[in-house]
């Protein structure tokens, strides 16, 4: 995945679209480009990352080498066509230098369009499969530049956001969408600001075009048209954007994963807002129809948010009844699912822009199936492509390593199920009422462990020297444990894995040696007794035993070699509170070891790619 910016105004363009890189540096971070246009033609600084220096700084100290202009695009990558080399760090240019384009996404057929370029004279400088793009822009282009590019989407295959411009056109943008976000900001004084996501374009204004797929916009002279890509003009509103640019930024933390971490109270009072209303009813603000007749439920989702799935299939099942089940969404589009008029399919998704998940939001619409989103991203592909959606007020999460959107997700699968649950009468009033007011205290539960991270750090210390660590839990501590574990091995680079608890006899206690921690999850009631065998079963061959528990647990205290006592909580929405200790010992153990936290290697916030 990757971050695009595209700037055309009065004002210099290097500086701001530098500025809009570094608020999309979540999508992508391995090279990074800027291109102005002068009257000499494109000008292109780009590089990908050094050693333990990132690719916007390297790009940073080469901006004043670029002549002024007012016109100018930018590209932050993670690779996929072509490894991070400064060749291949966009914007590509043509051979003549004259057209330069940043894109997003995959196109598909681009090495059947590269033979065919080079077998006409075309030298390609980079192992992308963007640069296509560029070269066909210069072979298209008749004197319109938005035609140019009309007749390169005809050509192109596959998933893409492109802006493009020509020195042949000063102060001109063209831009195309199709399954890869996009959006364009209108600036104050005659000014447009294309970007890949929201935050890029706040510093500078909060009016907002949302392209949609199969759309192009083109800016010139302080003004904007849309059409389709066959060019018939479309009438498009901006949407004004309200929430506060400043909550996006770092607010004084060292990484967002921390600031992130500790918003979670806020995060999860922002997403209880307003839904549960005075009679003690759960209003989701969505039709009542959508979900009648509902007789199976399949929850679609990728890394953090299939953890969230897997707990929100547990809780559907137990409260209200109903068959569910939890798919990674990569796997589910390709195994035909068995997927009707009755199925409800839950897309879970932060971003609402991952790939897969998309592909599986289309497979189950196709299949005749509901469909509703989760996701934190108003105005998200996910959001504007499902049925109906809720949507989590966790803010822009910025660290790859999700947190608040995790633990909101998991708030509305309790309140979805919680729902389902009573729309169905299979739960009181009573009960639910009383598992409502426990959800309602739980912010105040958390903010009790932020405060204790002392201990954890220490914890912390201990696992950060290790080379391979184990989760283990029963039940929805399972489903915690492999929370904990990714949390671990994306931001430390310490091999994580989780256990269900009972299967560690069954291969997993090879492993155990006294260098490796256990961190046992010990939350569930009735499963406390089972876990603690396991954890002896550990300790029997002198593996370290973390645990994180409920206070109830004592009997943990003798067995284990540390344990984290959590605030008094019951078995359905231990989940949410007990991943936060787990999320801390992750944070601490990746700083202890000196790692880029927020911006892991290899990994991208946001995955647009399938
Ligand atoms: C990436 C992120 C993960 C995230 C996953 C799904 O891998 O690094 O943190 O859980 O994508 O993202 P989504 O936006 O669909 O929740």
């Amino acid at each position: 995945m990757c971050g695009i910016v595209g700037y055309t105004g009065s004002r210099p363009a290097g500086p701001l679209l530098f500025d809009g890189l570094q608020k999309l540096e979540y999508r992508g971070y391995d090279s990074a480009g800027i291109a102005l246009l002068t009257p000499e033609g494109v000008q292109t600084v780009k590089n990908a990352g050094q050693k333990d220096v990132m690719a916007l700084e390297v790009l940073a100290g080469k901006i004043s080498l670029l002549p002024e202009s007012v016109t100018g695009i930018g590209h932050t990558r993670w690779a996929t066509h072509g490894r991070p080399t400064d060749a291949n760090a966009h914007p590509h240019s043509d051979g003549s230098g004259e057209f330069a384009a940043v894109h997003n996404g995959i196109i598909e057929n681009y090495m059947v369009l590269r033979e065919r370029l080079q077998s006409e004279g075309c030298v390609f400088r980079s192992e992308t499969d963007s640069e296509v793009i560029a070269h066909l822009l210069a072979r298209h282009y008749s004197g319109d530049l938005a035609e140019a590019l009309r007749l390169v989407l005809a050509e192109i295959e596959g998933s893409f956001a492109i802006v493009a411009m020509s020195s042949r056109h000063p102060g001109q943008l063209v831009a195309a969408r199709q399954n890869v976000p996009l959006i364009v900001g209108a600036g104050a004084e005659n000014e447009f600001f294309i970007a890949s996501d929201i935050p890029a374009v706040l510093k500078e204004t909060r009016d907002v075009y949302v392209l949609e797929d199969g759309e192009m916009a083109v800016v010139a002279g302080g003004k904007i048209s849309f059409s389709d890509f066959a060019g018939t003009p479309r009438a498009k509103t901006t949407m004004r954007v309200t929430w506060d640019a400043v909550a996006a930024e770092k607010a004084g933390y060292e990484h967002f994963m921390l600031k992130e971490i500790d918003e979670q109270p806020r995060a999860l009072r922002d997403t209880l807002y307003g839904r549960v209303d005075k009679s003690g009813a759960i209003n989701l603000g969505i039709r009542a129809e959508f979900f009648s007749g509902v007789s199976r439920v399949v929850l679609v989702a990728c890394g953090t948010a299939y953890h969230a799935g897997l707990i929100g299939r547990e809780l559907l099942e137990r409260w209200a009844r109903i068959p569910a089940e939890t798919a990674i969404a990569s796997e589910f589009r390709y195994r035909r699912p068995l997927v009707d008029e009755r199925t409800l399919v839950v897309a879970v998704s932060q971003s609402g822009e991952t790939a897969d998940t998309l592909a599986a939001l289309r497979e189950a619409r196709k299949s005749g199936a509901r469909v509703l989103a989760v996701t934190n991203v108003v105005g998200s592909t996910a959001a504007r492509e499902a049925d109906e959606v809720l949507f989590t007020w966790a803010g822009p999460e910025i660290a790859v390593a999700s947190t608040k959107a995790y633990t909101t997700q998991l708030e509305i699968m309790v309140l979805l199920a919680l729902f389902l649950a009573t729309d169905r009468g299979r739960l009181g009033r009573e009960d639910c009422a009383s598992i409502l007011a426990e959800l309602k205290a739980l912010p105040a539960k958390i903010e009790e462990i932020l405060a204790r991270k002392a201990e954890l750090q220490r914890i912390a210390a201990y696992v950060s020297k290790a080379d391979s660590a184990f989760f283990i839990g029963r039940g929805l501590d399972w489903a915690v444990a492999l929370e904990g574990a990714l949390k671990l091995k994306e931001i430390s680079y310490i091999h994580a894995e989780a256990y269900a608890a009972g299967e560690l006899k069954h291969g997993t206690l090879a492993l155990i040696t006294a260098d490796t921690p256990v961190l046992a999850v010990v939350t569930q009631k009735a499963l406390y007794e089972k876990t603690l065998s396991n954890v002896e079963e550990v300790k029997a061959r002198e593996g370290r035993v973390l645990a994180i528990a409920r206070p109830d647990n004592k009997g943990l205290a003798a067995s284990a070699d540390e344990v984290f006592w959590l605030p008094e909580v019951s078995d359905a929405l231990a989940p949410i509170v007990t991943i936060v200790p787990l999320q801390i010992i992750a944070y601490y153990a990746a700083v202890q070891r000196g790692n880029h936290v927020d911006k892991p290697r290899n990994l991208a916030k946001t995955v647009t790619t399938e």
